[in-house]
C-alpha cells in the first residue's frame, strides 16, 4: 500500500530518474558557462545531506581558475601514469584508453572536503566509528551528483590524483581531507551506461546476490 507520506507518481518518477540517469561524466563536457545561481543550487543540495551528529563538516572550494585547473591536471597525469603500472600488462592499455577526468574542458571544478574537527573532539554518533565525518560529506558529493543530473548538469569524480597535491595546492589545513575533487558542467549527453560497462571492463553485479537474509552469504537461492 503506498505511504500517504510518498511523492506523486510524478515526483517519484523524478527521483528515480535522477538516480538511475545519473552517470559519471568525463568526455562529454561542453564550455557553457554554469551560472552561479545553478552553481549554488547545487551547493544547497549537498549541504542538505545528512552528518553525523549534524556536523555538516563539509566544505565546497569552487574553481574557475584555467590555469589552477591545469595544475590539478598535471597531478592527475603523474597519478595516472603511476596507476597504469599497477594493472596487469593485459589491462593496462585498455586502461589507459579510458577518459578518466574531464579537469580542464569542464566550467567548473569543485573540491569538497571535510573538517574533521568541525564540531570538536565528541560528536554524537561518531564516538566510536570516527570515521563517520567522512561518510557524511560522501552522502553530500551524492546529493549534489543527483541533483546536477536533474539540473541536466554533469559531475565527474576524479580520485586519480595524490592528495598531497590537492593539499598543497589549495593550502589545506591539516584537519582538513579531501574527499572529492569533482567536474562539473553542461553536457553534451549523458551516456545510457556507465563507460566501463559500456567499455566491457565491468558488468553490473545482480542485485539479488548482493542482498543477504539474516546471516553473511545467504541469498534468496543459497543457503548457507
Ligand atoms: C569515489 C569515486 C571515485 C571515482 N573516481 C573516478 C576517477 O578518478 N575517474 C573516473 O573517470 N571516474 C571515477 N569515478 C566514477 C566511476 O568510475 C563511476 O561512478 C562508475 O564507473 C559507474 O558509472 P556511473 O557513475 O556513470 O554510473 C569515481 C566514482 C566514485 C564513486
Amino acid at each position: 500500500m503506498q505511504s500517504k507520506h510518498s511523492f506523486s507518481e510524478e515526483q517519484k518518477a523524478g527521483v528515480y530518474r535522477a538516480i538511475k540517469q545519473r552517470r559519471d561524466i568525463r568526455a562529454q563536457f561542453t564550455d557553457e558557462p554554469v551560472p552561479e545561481k545553478l552553481l549554488n543550487k547545487l551547493l544547497v543540495a549537498a549541504h542538505h545531506a545528512p552528518s553525523v551528529g549534524f556536523m555538516q563538516p563539509w566544505n565546497f572550494l569552487i574553481i574557475r581558475d584555467q590555469e589552477t585547473k591545469n595544475k590539478v591536471y598535471e597531478g592527475f597525469a603523474k597519478a595516472h601514469a603511476d596507476s597504469a603500472e599497477m594493472f596487469t600488462r593485459d589491462k593496462r592499455e585498455t586502461y589507459r584508453d579510458f577518459k578518466l577526468e574531464g579537469i580542464r574542458e569542464s566550467p567548473v571544478n569543485l573540491l569538497v572536503t571535510c573538517d574533521r574537527k568541525r564540531t570538536g573532539p565528541v560528536v554524537i554518533g561518531r564516538t566510536v566509528q570516527p570515521e563517520m565525518d567522512l561518510f557524511s560529506t560522501v552522502c553530500a558529493v551524492q546529493n549534489l551528483w543527483l541533483a546536477a543530473r536533474a539540473e541536466g548538469i554533469g559531475v565527474g569524480w576524479v580520485s586519480i590524483i595524490y592528495e598531497q597535491e590537492l593539499r598543497t595546492l589549495f593550502s589545506l589545513p591539516d584537519s582538513v581531507a579531501v574527499i572529492a575533487y569533482l567536474c562539473i558542467g553542461h553536457v553534451t549527453n549523458f551516456p545510457e551506461m556507465p563507460e566501463l560497462e559500456k567499455a566491457g571492463w565491468l558488468p553490473r553485479l545482480p542485485l539479488e546476490e548482493l542482498i543477504f537474509y539474516e546471516k553473511w552469504g545467504k541469498t534468496l537461492h543459497h543457503k548457507v
